[in-house]
């Protein structure tokens, strides 16, 4: 077959277009970060967080690193999803071993404050990070676009840090549902216009993480999970036909096939509590599945590694799937587990 031009020869567009691949498409989520010595050497050099995130450059090379190493099928944009809360005005800081602190909104006059309207010049130098990066990527490498899902980032916006149980956020949307519903709202707008302008500087993909979606309870998981997301997918889907969305409701369980239905997502990807048997019977047969091998298999290495990540090949490998981890890569893994997954996943015939 002679070779064709751009899009059709990356292995992760094919396994989105539910295409067979020869092999299974791999990449994974924080590939880029602190388990790479020459991740914290730039970040050493940036000072802050954001000043990482914001620095074109320094993005660039974070984003390259891992690509690098392992040449995985899809490079993530370096960024964060906090970046659409300081867009729109809120103080978010990164501290050292903390993570996230932001200055909480926890009323309507704190909502005042935040405008939409700076969202996408304030997030500029990111979408510059892309237009580079749509020249330095390899060209069978498939660059991905994301975003935080509303009820996740109000999360942080109303907490002013992560929490185990989503108390705060949770304590607004349940005392003044529809007061709560107006940051869900401002979110669902400026998620679509950080979403979109990442489209137009070039990545090829987006994926919408809800780390804490699996935290509401079912009609509350309707609300504000299912029905903000079900509004960008749309906006993405009528502005740009041809971009896949992948979800990210991690934790929510069976509700994940309403989740598929409702929202209109290519893709889904399944967090490390939800089986693969489970998966290839209930969830593929709807959409290409991504996942979801455990990251602390991934600490480990070795024997248990090895067993986990074909089980999930044999499981899963011979529907539309992309293999992944089932959450984000931790500190502490070892770069030379990343090497011997991705041989794993390489080297696996159906
Ligand atoms: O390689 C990649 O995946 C690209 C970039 C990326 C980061 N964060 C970089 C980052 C992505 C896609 C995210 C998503 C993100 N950020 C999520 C959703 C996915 C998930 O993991 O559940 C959430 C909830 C956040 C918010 C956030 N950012 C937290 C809670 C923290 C602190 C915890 C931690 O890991 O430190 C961050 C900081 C952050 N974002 C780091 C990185 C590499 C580490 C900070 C550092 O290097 O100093």
């Amino acid at each position: 077959m002679s070779k064709v031009t751009g899009a059709p020869q990356k292995r992760l567009l094919h396994a989105l277009s539910q295409s067979p691949t020869e092999q299974t498409p791999i990449w994974l989520m924080r590939q880029a970060g602190r388990y790479l010595p020459e991740y914290r050497k730039v970040r050493a050099e940036a000072g802050s967080f954001l000043n990482l995130c914001y620095s074109p450059d320094m993005a660039e090379e974070v984003t390259l690193q891992p690509i690098r190493r392992y040449g995985f099928d899809a490079s993530i944009l370096f960024s964060d999803i906090l970046v659409v809360p300081d867009g729109l005005g809120q103080t978010v800081g990164f501290k050292e071993g903390e993570g996230p602190v932001l200055d909480p909104i926890t009323s309507l006059e704190g909502l005042a404050k935040l405008d939409l309207a700076r969202v996408v010049d304030h997030l500029a130098p990111v979408y510059e990070t892309v237009r580079r990066l749509t020249k330095s990527l390899p060209s069978e490498t498939t660059l991905i676009g994301f975003a935080g899902a509303p009820w996740t980032v109000a999360t942080y916006m109303v907490g002013g840090r992560g929490s185990p149980d989503q108390g705060a956020a949770k304590a607004w949307a349940y005392r003044a549902p529809d007061e709560f519903q107006q940051l869900i709202d401002l979110l669902v707008d400026g998620t679509i216009a950080h979403l979109s302008a990442q489209v137009d500087a070039g990545v090829e993909v987006l994926q919408i993480f809800d780390t804490w979606a699996g935290s509401l309870p079912e009609p509350a998981f309707r609300r504000f999970a299912i029905e903000p997301v079900k509004k960008i997918v749309a906006a993405i889907k009528a502005k740009y036909p041809h971009i896949p969305v992948i979800g990210f409701p991690r934790g929510c369980g069976p509700l994940i096939i309403d989740y598929v239905r409702e929202t209109g997502i290519q893709a889904v990807s399944l967090d490390t509590g939800l089986a693969a048997s489970w998966a290839r019977k209930e969830v593929q047969p709807l959409t290409c599945v991504q996942g979801n091998l455990d990251p602390l298999l991934l600490v480990a290495g070795g024997t248990e590694m090895r067993k986990a990540a074909t089980y999930i090949l044999e499981t899963l490998g011979d529907g539309p799937f992309i293999f992944n981890l089932g959450h984000g890569i931790v500190p502490q893994t070892p770069p030379d587990h990343v090497a011997e997954l991705v041989d794993i996943v390489r080297s696996y015939k159906r």
